[in-house]
């Protein structure tokens, strides 16, 4: 039989309004726009409005999305939402969305894998288009971080942001994903998590104990070391050399993680796409954010090759090389 690829035929994305920069930062907290910039390559970031959820930033990203692929919400067989911050507990905001599209009676569900939201949920639809169990699916990265953010903590409150990214996932006899891979080391939790939760408990503290936790130099050291080893496998797995890769599509957290893993491919950041200076770090949103801005950009052509990698909490690490 033939093999069955899994190709995206659509992108879209989502940023809330309000747009919150260094400068406005400056008077909350004891920073500089100097220290942001030079530590992370972030000069602004996007903030959901109240009552602005999730559910709403997914449901805009998931038109734009289907939109550009030209496929209805009722031809949908499966929608995987990558997410870390859901509307409500349950349902999943996979769920929420479906009914706001108008997809209902698919299967639909989150993946809850931190700033790995993503590409954990692109990896999953893959195999449900390869296994012949779907044709058309929807992948959606979407969160709304700042919810979890406490303004006071200098050193995580300039680093995160809201928006979200979906792609349309479609059964195709052409390449299309040729590799995904997955990994989590659960003993790295103490260095990047949220303390509390429904069965766990909440606290009586600010936002009832709601907070990032985040010990940010061991993170980096771990982010940019576990990312060397994860594109040498990807491309083991695809059974490509870095020099056919057109574009490194890499999670947007931190411009220096991203220029290790440049390095790492040996490839020019002309060929890397960065969009964390526009919105900072957005977890599961910013791989597809990301890849929406370099296609409607008109960066990433038909038939190129393109890397796609992710770092987040867990901990969590994830990648996938696929021709677009
Ligand atoms: N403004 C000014 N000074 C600050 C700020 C701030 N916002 N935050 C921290 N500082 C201070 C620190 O207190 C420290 O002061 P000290 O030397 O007097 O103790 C100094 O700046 C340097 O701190 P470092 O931790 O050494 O700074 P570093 O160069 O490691 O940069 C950063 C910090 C940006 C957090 C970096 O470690 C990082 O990006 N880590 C990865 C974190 C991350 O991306 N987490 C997101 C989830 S995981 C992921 O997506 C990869």
């Amino acid at each position: 039989m033939a093999q069955i690829y899994a190709r995206i035929t659509g992108t879209g994305s989502a940023l809330p309004e309000r747009v919150v920069t260094n400068a406005d930062l400056e008077k909350i907290v004891e920073t500089s726009d100097e220290w942001i910039r030079t530590r992370t390559g972030i000069q602004r970031r996007h903030i959901a409005a109240e009552g602005q959820t999730t559910g709403d930033l997914a449901t805009e990203a998931a038109q734009r999305a289907l939109e550009a692929a030209g496929v209805k919400a009722s031809e949908l067989d499966l929608i995987v939402l990558g997410t870390t911050t859901p509307d409500i507990i349950f349902p999943s905001t996979a769920c929420l969305v479906q009914h706001r599209l108008g997809a209902n009676g698919c299967a639909a569900f989150d993946v809850n894998a931190a700033c790995s939201g993503f590409v954990y949920a692109l990896g999953i639809a893959d195999k449900f288009i390869r296994s012949g169990q779907s044709r058309k699916v929807l992948v959606i990265g979407a969160e709304t971080l700042t919810r979890m953010v406490d303004w006071s903590e200098r050193e995580t409150c300039v680093l995160f942001g809201d928006g979200a990214g979906a792609v349309v996932l479609e059964a195709s006899g052409e390449p299309g994903i040729y590799a995904t891979l997955l990994h989590a080391d659960g003993g790295f939790k103490h260095l990047l998590y949220n303390p509390v939760g429904v069965s766990a408990g909440f606290t009586d503290e600010p936002n009832h104990g709601v907070r990032i936790n985040m010990s940010g130099r061991e993170v980096f050291k771990v982010a940019v070391k576990t990312l060397d080893s994860l594109v040498d496998e990807t491309l083991q797995a695809a059974g490509m050399e870095a020099s056919q890769i057109d574009w490194l599509i890499p999670h947007q957290a931190n411009l220096r993680i991203i220029e290790a893993t440049a390095k790492r491919l040996e490839m020019p950041m002309e060929q890397v796409i960065v969009t964390v200076h526009e919105h900072a770090n957005t977890s599961s949103g910013s791989v597809p954010l990301a890849l929406d801005y370099a296609v409607r950009s008109g960066k990433v052509q038909r038939g190129q090759n393109l890397l796609l990698e992710a770092f987040g909490g867990g901990f969590t690490w994830a990648s996938a090389l696929l021709r677009y």
